[in-house]
């Protein structure tokens, strides 16, 4: 049936991959309605991931319509609707960032173009294997028939830990928390930013009222948060990985909360200085597939140093796929 929407998930069969479809298949991006899955890894990981889909199966989700696996980009894309790019070369030993930026580009050149040629004419990408704001570029170079604002890269998860660092630190609940951002690269160098954020409809650094905190431990806290995770588990962050893909998804296609945004990281317009064309994270707000960058923002400083910083590797990573011809 041609109504029933289509969700592809890359590197399915991946730590990310084992939370991420149990929470859509139980309706967290399309709530009640009835959709398929387009699963799509390499090929040595199809056999986990027919594991994978028997357990999807076991899960009995009255809106999961249908569920297809492969290793062949194209055919896996075929009138999708809804593109989240999980799958991507983590960077192994001895890796320099070259090697992981044309390993990566590799990938995501290929999927890229098989979007471009396969996928539904609304379909909207989210990229969170990394290096994601520059596979999220390289995807939407390369399927120049698609919208290039139809394509974004997962800083989401780094927008949930920095909500939730405020809510240790000042007792308040997580639904009372809005307006946080996070600028620039999904890197250390980010910039966690709660100059307009709100703490039950107060200024969040008001309530905080401890400036020292805010620079020396909530920004190095939120921006080395996936480091911290490794060391303590051993793996890199997966299910709250998965939860920040659902979040961004979901809101991306139904609409950002009233009176609060969200960070993504989109295709610069050139607000806030940010060079047009680099994939950086900005607050926004959404609606019906749709992000808008927030508007007007006042940056101190220090943030523009902060954002500039941020750019600035977003930029190096620009010039280095650019070098490898891969954009
Ligand atoms: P993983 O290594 O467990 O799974 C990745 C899966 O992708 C593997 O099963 C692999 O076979 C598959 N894969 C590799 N190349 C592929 C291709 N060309 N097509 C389809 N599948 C392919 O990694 P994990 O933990 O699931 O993480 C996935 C990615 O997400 C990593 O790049 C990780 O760095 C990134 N990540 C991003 C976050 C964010 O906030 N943006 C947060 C956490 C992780």
């Amino acid at each position: 049936n041609a109504q029933i929407p289509t969700i592809a998930v890359t590197g399915a069969a991946g730590q990310i991959g084992y939370s991420l479809l149990f929470r859509i298949a139980a309706g967290g991006i399309l709530r009640h309605r009835p959709f398929r899955l387009r699963l799509l890894e390499v090929e040595p990981a199809l056999k986990a991931l027919e594991g994978v889909v028997m357990e999807l199966q076991d899960g009995a989700f009255p809106l999961l319509a249908g569920i297809d696996i492969g290793s062949d980009p194209r055919e896996m894309f075929d009138g999708v609707n809804l593109a989240l790019l999980v799958g991507a070369r983590p960077r192994g030993p001895g890796m320099e960032r070259a090697d992981l930026l044309q390993a990566n580009g590799a990938i995501f050149t290929a999927q890229g173009r098989a979007l471009g040629e396969a996928a539904a004419d609304d379909v909207r990408v989210i990229v969170t294997g990394n290096p994601a704001n520059t596979n999220a570029l390289i995807a939407q170079r390369n399927a120049p028939d698609i919208p290039a604002d139809r394509f974004s890269a997962l800083t989401r998860l780094d927008h949930n830990r920095a909500i939730a660092q405020v809510a240790l630190k000042t007792g308040a609940a997580v639904s009372e928390i809005s307006r946080v951002s996070i600028w620039g690269n999904h890197s250390a160098s980010q910039y966690p930013d709660l100059a307009h954020a709100l703490v039950d409809g107060r200024p969040a650094l008001e309530v905080i009222d401890d400036d020292a905190w805010v620079e020396h431990n909530f920004i190095p806290t939120v921006a080395q948060r996936g480091a911290a995770i490794i060391q303590a588990r051993g793996s890199s962050s997966a299910a709250s990985a998965a939860s920040a893909t659902v979040d961004a998804a979901r809101d991306l296609l139904h609409g950002s909360a009233p009176g609060d945004w969200v960070s993504m990281a989109v295709p610069s317009d050139g607000s806030y200085g940010v060079r047009e064309g680099l994939v950086s994270s900005f607050p926004v707000t959404t609606s019906d597939g749709n992000a808008y960058i927030v508007p007007d923002l006042e940056l101190s400083d220090f943030a523009r140093r902060r954002i500039d910083a941020s750019v600035a590797e977003l930029q190096d990573e620009y010039d280095a796929v650019s070098a490898l011809g891969l954009i």
